[in-house]
Order: C-alpha cells, then sequence, then structure tokens
C-alpha cells in the first residue's frame, strides 16, 4: 500500500489475521489481491465502481442500497449467483458499500462453499470506523436487527477515503457518532484530536479524516484482538449502543441515523454512569457533550427529540430496551464509562436511575 495510506495488522486466534489499511485511493492500487465476484451497494457502485480494479468488475453482484440489503432473500439469491457464477473454494469475494453491504457480503462469504475470503472495502464514514472490522455479518429477520449471520472476519479492509467525498452530509455526521464513540473507549488522545479537529473533520479535510479513522480501526482492532467472540470485554464495543438501539428502534427504522442515535446514547450513558457514581471523571459528561456540538451531534436525548421531532416516549424506549439482544433475562446490561478509555459492561442498574434517564 503507497501513497499516504497507513496500515497495520490484525491478528486473531488460529493464525488468522485482517490487513487494514487506510488512505486515498487505495482502491485503485489494490488489484495485486484476486477477486472473482464484488458484492456492491447500487448507488455507490454508480458513483464509484470504476475505482476498483478492472478485474475486480468482471462478476459484480448489485444490492439494494442500505438496510434494505439486509434480507434473507437477498443473501439466498446472492449465494446463487455465485454459484452460477462458479465461485470456488480458493476464490475471494470483494463487498463495497456501507454497512449493509459489509454485513451481508461477509455473510455470503462466510456460507458460500462453507467460507471463502472476502475483502471489505468500506464506502461510508460508519462501515469504515465499524462496520468492516471486527467479523461479524448479518442479515436481518422482520422485527428482528442482525438476528441471524456469523463470524467470519475480512482478509483485508481497504477504507479508501477519497469515497469520503461524496458521501451525504447526514451520513458524515452519523458516522462521526460512531467515531465519538470510540474515542471515550479510545481515551484522551483520540478524544483531544476530536476536539481539535471537529470543524476539519466536517470539512471532510484529508489530514483530518485519515488519523481519526486510523485511530478508530486501531481502537476496535485491539478490543477484538483480545475478545473476538464477545465472551467479555468486546461488549464495551457497544458503548451508547443500548440506549442507541431503543432510540433507533422506537423512532422507527431509518427515522434517526445509527452513529446519531448512539450520539445521544453516549449522553444517556454518561448521564447513568454520574447518577449511580460509577462515573470517575467528573468533567467528561460535560466535555462529551462540548465535542458532540463541534460535531454538530446530539449531547442527551432531550437534544435528540428536539433537533429531530421524534417524540421518543421514555416508556416506549425502557419497553425497547427490554428487547436489546445483549440483556440478561429481563434486566438490561449496560456498558458505562468510569472514565475516557476505561469502560464498565455487563452492568445491571436501579430502575429509577434508568427511569430518570430516559424522562
Ligand atoms: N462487522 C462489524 C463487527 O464485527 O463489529
Amino acid at each position: 500500500v503507497t501513497g499516504g495510506a497507513a496500515e497495520f495488522t490484525l491478528e486473531l486466534p488460529g493464525g488468522r489475521s485482517t490487513e487494514i489499511a487506510v488512505g486515498p485511493g487505495l482502491l485503485a492500487g489494490a488489484a495485486p489481491w484476486p477477486v472473482a465476484a464484488t458484492v456492491a451497494d447500487r448507488a455507490v457502485w454508480e458513483l464509484h465502481g470504476a475505482r476498483l480494479p478492472q478485474t475486480w468488475r468482471r462478476v459484480v453482484l448489485p444490492l439494494a442500497p442500505g438496510e434494505g440489503a439486509k434480507e434473507w432473500s437477498v443473501l439466498g439469491e446472492l449465494l446463487e449467483r455465485l454459484c452460477a457464477a462458479g465461485l470456488e473454494r480458493g476464490d475471494c469475494l470483494a463487498a463495497f458499500g456501507g454497512g449493509a453491504a459489509l454485513d451481508v457480503g461477509g455473510l455470503a462469504a462466510a456460507l458460500y462453499l462453507r467460507g471463502v475470503a472476502w475483502i471489505a472495502c468500506p464506502t461510508t464514514l460508519l462501515a469504515m470506523v465499524d462496520a468492516a472490522v471486527g467479523g461479524k455479518t448479518a442479515v436481518n429477520l422482520p422485527g428482528a436487527k442482525n438476528q441471524v449471520g456469523a463470524f467470519h472476519a475480512p482478509t483485508r479492509v481497504l477504507a479508501d477515503t477519497e469515497l469520503l467525498a461524496t458521501l451525504p452530509e447526514a451520513e458524515l455526521r452519523s458516522g462521526l457518532g460512531e467515531v465519538l464513540k470510540t474515542a471515550l473507549i479510545a481515551g484522551e488522545e483520540l478524544l483531544a484530536r476530536l476536539e481539535r479537529d471537529a470543524a476539519a473533520l466536517l470539512r471532510r479535510e484529508a489530514a483530518a479524516l485519515g488519523p481519526v479513522i486510523l485511530a478508530c480501526l486501531r481502537t476496535k482492532a485491539a478490543v477484538v484482538a483480545e475478545d473476538e467472540r464477545e465472551g467479555g470485554r468486546r461488549a464495551i464495543l457497544n458503548l451508547g449502543h443500548t440506549f442507541g438501539h431503543a432510540i433507533e428502534a422506537v423512532a422507527g427504522p431509518g427515522t434517526i441515523p445509527h452513529g446519531v442515535a448512539v450520539a445521544a446514547g453516549l449522553g444517556c450513558a454518561l448521564e447513568l454512569a454520574e447518577r449511580t457514581e460509577l462515573l470517575e471523571e467528573r468533567p467528561l459528561r460535560a466535555r462529551v457533550a462540548r465535542t458532540a456540538a463541534l460535531l454538530q451531534l446530539p449531547a442527551s436525548l432531550d437534544e435528540l427529540r428536539r433537533t429531530s421531532g421524534c417524540l421518543l416516549p421514555a416508556p416506549a424506549l425502557r419497553r425497547a430496551l427490554d428487547r436489546d439482544k445483549k440483556r440478561a433475562g429481563s434486566r438490561p446490561r449496560l456498558v458505562l464509562p468510569r472514565r475516557a478509555g476505561e469502560i464498565e459492561f455487563g452492568l445491571a442498574v436501579d430502575e429509577a436511575d434508568l427511569l430518570a434517564v430516559l424522562a
């Protein structure tokens, strides 16, 4: 990998690994890695498909844009088309698009011939900092997000930052919500960088975006390397997500962008950590709220209610928390910060504290 790109390796158990590269124009230089078929979000393909090496474009399997691709029937169709294209055990698949395309493409790679190699080519900020790394792949069942899937880590992640130039504004901010979450997990250095570079990130300046994406990928990779199958500590990556998923569920699919819900969820997690006296770094809540504002993200549930026009009633949010996949019995298990860079998981909290945060 050349031309201002950075790369590192995520080592996984069993001698597996993911080579991760971030930088402008990476896809143009990807020809040395053979790809037999490319699964691509149709809308992104139209904009950027020509950036992929010619050899990767011989068999292209288009997907409906966004979450619509994560359907059982779409997956079945993909597998049939891989078979019709004559893909063999030693072949490699590429998945090109946002989180949904990577989730369904990665799952197709996990299932086809009981597993073929795949290369993740994320095209959104959210997918670059989150969906591309970690090996979780999935499709949805009706009313049940990511209910069916497999762990199947890509052999490579190519985060070509030039693709972010055409990303819709709302999707950029959604990605920044996941970046803010990652900064809270990573600690002081990334948090300070976000505070300093917020305006440059919103202007999509390459000099600001590249290092932040790289830092997020390193942070996530370090957590995944320790606990790939989420036996324990990997749960910290769900910081802000228990509340965020409840917000998304109550608002209705596609109403509030994922990272925006996560940003408000971080506000909830910080408030709850403060109420339950877990939060040792007292100024952190206000600091994260200021950083969220710099990134044009909501810092609290109330702010999200005001800016989105969604009512998000507390009782509905509370019921949604009970449907969280990661609950234990009927009680939600929460991920809360003790300080920047020090996150606790699997926490049960008093009902009164939980309700106060949702009110
Ligand atoms: N593919 C996203 C993850 O494993 O977290």
